[in-house]
Order: structure tokens, then sequence, then C-alpha cells
């Protein structure tokens, strides 16, 4: 195995204490050596905490330090493209988390540095290496369904609306709301259960009219939160899409924040010899007919945390240079759609991808 990759973690907040930090901490192949956030406290924390590393407040200062081999971006949507730009032209690997940028172009330009450098560069799409999304993968792939021609996407919620006037509702920063957010992870499963096919047009429009009147919002418990009602919202809390592509079409309905009756987050995938409802973040339930019959069944497996997966998965890639299947590569498609999607939105037309 060699000397143990050495990591650094940019951004120490919630996604990186939550899933990144334990999971390399896990892992025997590598070592944190550096925790960086702007919040010169957060980076201190980090070091009492995990009792290991070196706190630093800006990236720059550890591009050129020549034992560090990659990093994980955990930072909000804006500081994605540059810091992970940065970091591959310095030589290093990268995991930067979901959505790779705040727009197509940015994700367009990481594409561009990871084909010139020749270093890893994966998207947090932690879904790639969840059992039960490969296991449906493996379905799909075998023909169990037939042919998938549509796919039903809905990540709705009733009341979800993370951190009102803050990072995640500020379109400078977040580069969008509950598509880019939430809606990231949903389209890319589908792509990779699917196979990766081309997006070939797209309809889209977005909502946002629950969360503007923000004093008037009622909720019962606000992730990323407390409400800055001094802040920004000027983001989609809801979004609906069709999209057409060398493989299903896909339609889409999701939401921070809808007025229904409760939280709807699955994906149909429908063939015609079979379908497949995945409930998200939770187990599956496969649809099909034999002898006659309706038969319903619901697989059981063992599972392991998808974030450990993801991050074993990148150490394994950083010893090896496996290419995984959350590389930027795959994920440029999904960036292309969101990308289209707002678009479209907001010229209320159809956007040709061809
Ligand atoms: N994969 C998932 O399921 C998942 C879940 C949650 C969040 N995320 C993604 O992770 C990212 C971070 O989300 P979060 O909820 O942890 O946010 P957060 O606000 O809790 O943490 C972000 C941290 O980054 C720091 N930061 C900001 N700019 C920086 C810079 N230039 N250099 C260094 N540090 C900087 C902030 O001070 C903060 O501590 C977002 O892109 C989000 O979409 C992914």
């Amino acid at each position: 195995m060699g000397q143990k990759k050495q990591i650094a973690i940019i951004g120490c907040g919630t996604i990186a204490n939550a899933q990144h930090i334990p999971a390399y901490l896990k892992n025997d192949g590598c070592e944190i050596k550096y925790f960086c956030d702007i919040i010169p406290e957060r980076a201190d924390e980090m070091v009492k905490k995990y009792n290991c590393g070196k706190a630093v407040y800006d990236h720059h200062e550890i591009l050129d330090d020549p034992d560090l081999d990659a990093v994980s971006i955990c930072t909000p949507n804006k500081a994605h493209s540059e810091i992970a730009i940065n970091f591959l032209r310095a030589g290093k690997d990268v995991l930067c988390e979901k959505p790779a940028a705040r727009i197509y172009e940015q994700a367009l330009e990481m594409q561009k540095a990871q084909h010139e450098t020749g270093r890893i560069l994966n998207i947090g799409v932690v879904n790639r290496f969840n059992t039960a999304v490969n296991h449906i993968k493996k379905l799909i792939d075998k023909g169990e369904l037939g042919e998938v021609y549509h796919v039903y996407v809905s990540f709705r919620s009733h009341r979800s609306i993370p951190g009102l006037g803050g990072a995640f509702t500020t379109h400078e920063i977040a580069g969008g709301g509950s598509l880019i957010d939430w809606g990231v992870h949903f389209l890319d499963i589908v792509m990779y259960c699917c196979g990766d096919p081309k997006p070939l047009t797209v309809t889209g429009e977005t909502f946002s009219k629950l969360g503007c009147d923000m004093k008037n919002y009622v909720y019962t418990d606000m992730w990323a939160g407390p409400p800055k009602y001094d802040g920004v919202y000027n983001v989609e809390e809801s979004v609906t899409g069709l999209i057409r592509t060398t493989g299903p079409v896909i339609t889409l309905n999701g939401a921070w924040a809808q007025n229904i009756f409760e939280d709807e987050m699955y994906i149909d995938f429908i063939g015609d010899k079979g379908g497949i409802r995945l409930h998200y973040g939770q187990d599956f339930k496969l649809y099909t007919t034999k002898n006659g019959a309706l038969f319903e069944s619901t697989p059981t497996y063992q599972t392991r945390n998808h974030f450990q997966n993801e991050i074993d998965a990148y150490i394994r890639c950083i010893q090896t240079g496996e290419k995984l299947p959350s590389h930027i590569d795959t994920n440029i498609l999904t960036s292309r759609m969101m990308q289209a999607i707002y678009d479209s939105a907001e010229a209320h037309r159809e956007i040709n991808l061809q």
C-alpha cells in the first residue's frame, strides 16, 4: 500500500464533520494532515476534536506542500470550482462535494483542469456508492425491467427549506435551490442506473412561492438554520421538468417546500417488463408479472454507509489511478441537465442540447 495518503479537509462544516472526516479516520490508507476553514475557530476546533492535523485558514497556504496528496472540498457551492482547480493544478487529487459547481460553465472548467492535469476529480455523488442503488443498476443492466422507457423522480418535502436567508438560499453562493441541492442526487441516481444516457432536450419551470416571504414562512424545524431574516432568498424552492435522453424520458417534481400532505422522496424506474420504486436513502421494491400474476418483492441485502464506501473508493483510486463512477466525466451530464432546466425556466421554452 505504501505510505499513508495525506489528506486536507477544505471547509469544516456540517458534511465534513458528519461524513468526510469520520470516514477518513476509519480508513487505514490515509491521514488527515490539514483542516482548512476561512472561519479560524472552526479549523482550530477540528484539530482539538479529532486530535490530529494542523489548522489553516486559507487553502492557498497548503497548495505547494509536496507531502499533501489529496483533498475533500466541503465548502458552499460557490467556492467549489476555484478551490478544485487550484488543487488540481498544484498536482493534488480532489473529491469535491456535490454539486460540482454553481453553474455548468464552471463545472466544464473543472473538467478541463482534470483533463489537463490528469489528477483525480471525483464529485460527491455519494449514491453511486449506495448498496440499494447498485442493486437497482445491476437489475436494470441485466434486463430485469426490460426497456426502461420512463423514470419519474419525486423529491418533494412539505417543509424543508434549509437555513432561510443563508448560503443555501442565496443564488450567488448556491447557484440554485431545491434542484441543485437535492435534485443533483436524484438525477445522478437516474443517470447512473440507466447507464449515463445523453440528454437531448430539456424543459423546466422553477417556483419561489413559499420562502420568499421569509417572515411568514411557516415551518416546524429547519436544517442549516436558524433563519436569517435580513439575508437573501432568491432561489427556487420547487422545480418541475421533462428531460428526453438517448435512454429513458425523465420527469421530475422537486421541492424543499410544497403544500402537500407528506414528503414524497422516491424514484420510479418504469420498464416494459417490470418497475422499481427506490425510496430515497432506503430500500426498493420490484414490480413484475409472473405466470399471469402481478408480483411485488422487497429485496433484502447487507448495507454499509455509502459515505464510507465513497471515501474508501477515493483512497483506493488515489493509490491505483482507477476511474470511479463519480468522476467529473460522468457527473458533467447532470450539471448540464440542471443548467438546462434553469435556462429553460428562465426562457419559458425547451432547451435543445443536441
Ligand atoms: N453529499 C451530500 O449528501 C451532502 C450533504 C450536505 C451538504 N453537501 C454539500 O457540501 C457542501 C457544504 O455543505 P455544508 O452543509 O457542510 O455547509 P456548511 O456551511 O455547514 O460548511 C461549509 C464550511 O465551509 C467553510 N468555507 C466557506 N468558504 C470556504 C473557503 N473558501 N475555504 C475554506 N472553507 C470555506 C465555511 O466557513 C463552513 O465552515 C455544499 O456544497 C453542499 O451541497 C453534500
